[in-house]
């Protein structure tokens, strides 16, 4: 991965290219106006002709001619400029620039307050690529992209940088083929994170999580001949009184069990361990920026499957807290492993619990690809959590945990039943989740949507997104005692 740093006007620099900001319009950004000058007029004809008039995304190169960088390139930020669109901008730029040892940039001197940030994190993402099992990956050659002039600041520069480190962990998990990241091993990773990162770690074995009574883990771990973990991570910095409990799905492969998915549903199924795998990328980069606030990380790790032993249909299980669940349908299985997590988290009294999870197709029905729902038993922290994920750059957006349709996952044999109508299913999930978390404070963010990206776009890969590490890193941020 490449350096970030901080260095001098761009004319007192050098590199392979230089990257500058044009406005909608067509307006210079910073160090567009100096670079554009240089050039000479004939740039502004060449604009034209390719028709790049500084829309968001628009890139254009053009020859660095006398100036101290073989090539030029014109990133558009479109008319209204936001962190997000810088963020962008550098993604789009890092994608582009990948084959360039020394990349200089001024997109970091937009007068926006956070701007160094958002160029450090959308550059690293930019360049993220999963290609491990390519026999002949594409090189990725930046070595160093220079932020030059204006007032980059090492702290912002640092701050980017770990909060992109966790993304690309999560992406990196949740890219891994599932055959790759089974239960033991997913653990065993986050174990290696938790130590290098000064986090306690317990990891409950098979025979912990029957004694521990971690029913609904176990209830779908069923089906599979790799044992299920549950992972728990405990951050607990000097001077910290506020604590957040983030509980995230951890299903490495989801075949439906004996409900079973289509074949075509299947293919993308190594994703739906996205929600422990933003656990583990916040937890890294919180404990990497020092935020002083305790985080206890949950993670129940199973695959979804078919086995001679699996779960069937009407079924019971019993979750941590004692409560019974009758199991309809084995492919909604993420609420059986959440069951048992939420449970835990609210045993310690936490001041929220935010569980994270790709938990439904019907949410992603609702909201598409690029925006998590988010259900609530609390005003105030849906309010925290959608600012949070504002100033972050991810989209999330409300949706009601309407107790109206709790009546469609009574049983009658059961404390509830773990499906209700097809309408609305994202809703009675959330509903059955809201069984377990007690009286304590929590939100719930399904981002079966986006946890995965169809193909690459500004700073995203096709792939695993690690969507919910900013939110939730930023979420802390906010809790932080200060
Ligand atoms: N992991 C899936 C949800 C999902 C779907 C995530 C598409 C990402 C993309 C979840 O376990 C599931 O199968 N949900 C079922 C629930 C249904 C059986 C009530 C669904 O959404 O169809
Ligand atoms: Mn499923
Ligand atoms: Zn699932």
């Amino acid at each position: 991965m490449a350096d970030v740093i901080a260095g001098e006007a761009p004319a007192d620099e050098s590199g392979d290219v230089l990257v500058v900001p044009v406005f909608g319009g067509g307006a210079w950004g910073p160090g567009a106006d100096w670079a554009a000058a240089e050039l000479g007029e004939w740039v502004d004809g060449y604009l034209e002709d390719e028709e790049f008039t500084g829309k968001s995304g628009q890139l254009a190169s053009v020859p660095g001619g006398s100036l101290p960088y073989d090539r030029v390139l014109f990133v558009g930020l479109g008319d209204e400029v936001d962190l997000e669109g810088i963020r962008r901008a550098a993604g789009s730029a890092g994608r582009t620039t990948s084959k360039y040892e020394r990349v200089v940039t001024t997109l970091h001197q937009v007068d926006i307050e956070g701007a160094t940030e958002a160029t450090a994190l959308g550059w690293r993402l930019g360049q993220y690529r999963f290609d491990k099992y390519l026999s002949d990956p594409k090189p990725l050659r930046t070595e160093t992209v220079l932020l030059a002039g204006g007032d980059a600041d090492q702290p912002s520069i640092a701050r980017g940088t770990a909060v992109a480190a966790g993304v690309a962990l999560a992406r990196d998990l949740i890219n891994e083929p599932a055959a790759a990241k089974a239960p033991e091993i997913l653990a065993g990773r986050a174990v290696d994170i938790a130590e290098a990162h000064g986090i306690a770690v317990r990891v409950y074995d098979e025979s912990e999580i029957e004694a521990e009574r971690f029913g609904g883990l176990a209830a779908v771990n069923a089906g599979a001949t790799n044992p299920a973990r549950m992972v728990v991570l405990r951050y607990t910095p000097e001077g910290a009184s506020r604590t957040l409990a983030m509980v995230g799905k951890g299903i490495v492969f989801d075949s439906g069990g004996l409900s079973i998915k289509p074949a075509k549903s299947m293919e993308t199924m190594k994703v739906d361990m996205s929600g422990a795998a933003a656990v583990y990328g916040a937890m890294q980069a919180i404990a990497t920026l020092q935020i002083p606030v305790n985080v206890i990380g949950i993670t129940p790790l199973t695959e979804n499957l078919t086995g001679g032993a699996a779960q069937r249909p009407g079924d019971v299980m019993r979750a941590r807290n004692g409560k019974t669940i009758e199991v309809l349908n084995t492919d909604a299985e993420g609420r059986l492993i959440l069951a048992d997590g939420l449970s835990l988290a609210a045993e310690d009294e936490p001041d929220l619990i935010v569980d994270i999870a790709t938990l439904t197709g019907a949410c992603a029905v609702a909201l598409g690809p690029r925006i998590a729902g988010l259900w609530t038993n609390s005003d105030a922290a849906a309010d925290e959590v959608v600012a949070s994920a504002a100033a972050a750059g991810e989209k999330v957006w409300r949706m009601p945990l309407e107790a109206e349709y709790r009546a469609q996952i009574d049983s009658n044999v059961a404390d509830m039943k773990n499906t209700g109508e097809r309408e609305g299913s994202a809703i009675t999930a959330a509903l059955l989740l809201e069984e377990f978390v007690g009286d304590v404070s929590w939100v719930h963010l399904d981002i079966a949507g986006p946890a995965r990206a169809a193909s690459a776009d500004h700073y995203l890969a096709k792939g695993g997104t690690g969507f919910g590490v900013r939110t939730l890193v930023e979420l802390a941020a906010s809790y932080a005692s200060r």
